[in-house]
């Protein structure tokens, strides 16, 4: 088991609490200075009981192979996944997941209200750059022998976030409930129907029943909003934590250190 303390970055110098010495560290003078001090004071007060810091640096300061962004990939992912919880809770405050009301509560917030169109669109277009992003993780994941051993289980869970992922668009392209996402769910729905075994108790569980009707729009509403969010919650927490047990893996191309460099 690798000690982890070993490979957590330092605190920088600027985030530091420094101890006040007589003559060297002046009393803040400005506002901003004093802000600034009970900002870390706060910080540090709570790390000493919560101990989490660790984490948060690890995310914010671990160190990559240089001039490499592919490793950017898997936070940017979580990027866009913490983007799509937002703006979707800011949605929820104004959607109607019923037959009769849904797709006018969506050209209600659209139209008329606060900020809406824009609220919508990122929640929109956000959820197409989610499923690229996912892509590209696996992709770069892939190239570099990222799921080999010991990574097995963390690409196993990838997997799992990937279905995930896909699982959030499908159950969310419904929610408008207009013409054109009322039938491309149905075929989706009945795509699902044509898998072995599991298949016809998964088109049943979707549409709530051997029919489409109206409790299927509940039914794909609190997938999209509490089932599948927390699974993909508890799995990236998984994620993260292989990560950091296991480091990320060296691009290919590196070679091994010989003794004398290391
Ligand atoms: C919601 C979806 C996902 C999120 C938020 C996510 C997040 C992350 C993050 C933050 C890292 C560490 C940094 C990095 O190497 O990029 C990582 C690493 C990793 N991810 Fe993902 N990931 C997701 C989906 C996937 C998928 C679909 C796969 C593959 C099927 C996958 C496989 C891996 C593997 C194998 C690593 C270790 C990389 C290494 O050792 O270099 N992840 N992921």
């Amino acid at each position: 088991m690798p000690d982890l303390k070993k490979f957590l970055p330092p605190i920088p110098d600027s985030l530091k609490l420094q101890p006040r010495r007589a003559g060297t560290n002046p009393e803040p003078e400005t506002a901003l200075d004093n802000a600034q001090e009970a900002g870390k004071h706060a910080a540090g007060w709570i790390d000493e009981r919560l101990q989490l810091s660790g984490a948060v640096r690890w995310a914010l300061f671990r160190k990559v192979p240089r001039h490499d962004w592919t490793y950017t990939l898997g936070f940017s992912v979580m990027f866009a996944f913490l983007s799509q919880a937002v703006t979707g809770v800011f949605l929820a405050t104004a959607y109607d997941p019923s037959t009769t009301n849904a797709y006018e509560s969506i050209r209600q917030m659209t139209n008329e209200a606060f900020l809406g169109q824009f609220l919508r669109g990122m929640h929109r277009w956000g959820s197409t750059v989610m499923v690229i992003l996912v892509f590209l993780h696996m992709a770069q994941t892939f190239f570099y022998g990222a799921y080999k051993y010991p990574r097995e289980l963390n690409w196993v869970i990838g997997v799992v976030l990937l279905v995930l992922t896909m699982a959030m668009s499908f159950t969310g392209y419904l929610l408008p409930f207009d013409q054109r996402s009322y039938w491309a769910t149905i075929v989706g729905v009945n795509i699902n129907g044509t898998g072995p075994i599991v298949g016809p108790y998964l088109s049943d569980f979707l549409r709530a029943g051997p029919e489409f009707g109206a409790t299927t729009l509940s039914r794909f509403y609190a997938i999209h909003m509490l089932l599948v969010p927390g699974a993909i919650g508890a799995m990236v927490g998984a994620h993260l934590w292989l990560v950091m047990r296991l480091g990320t893996t060296s691009p290919p191309w590196n070679k091994p250190r010989k003794k004398a460099d290391a």
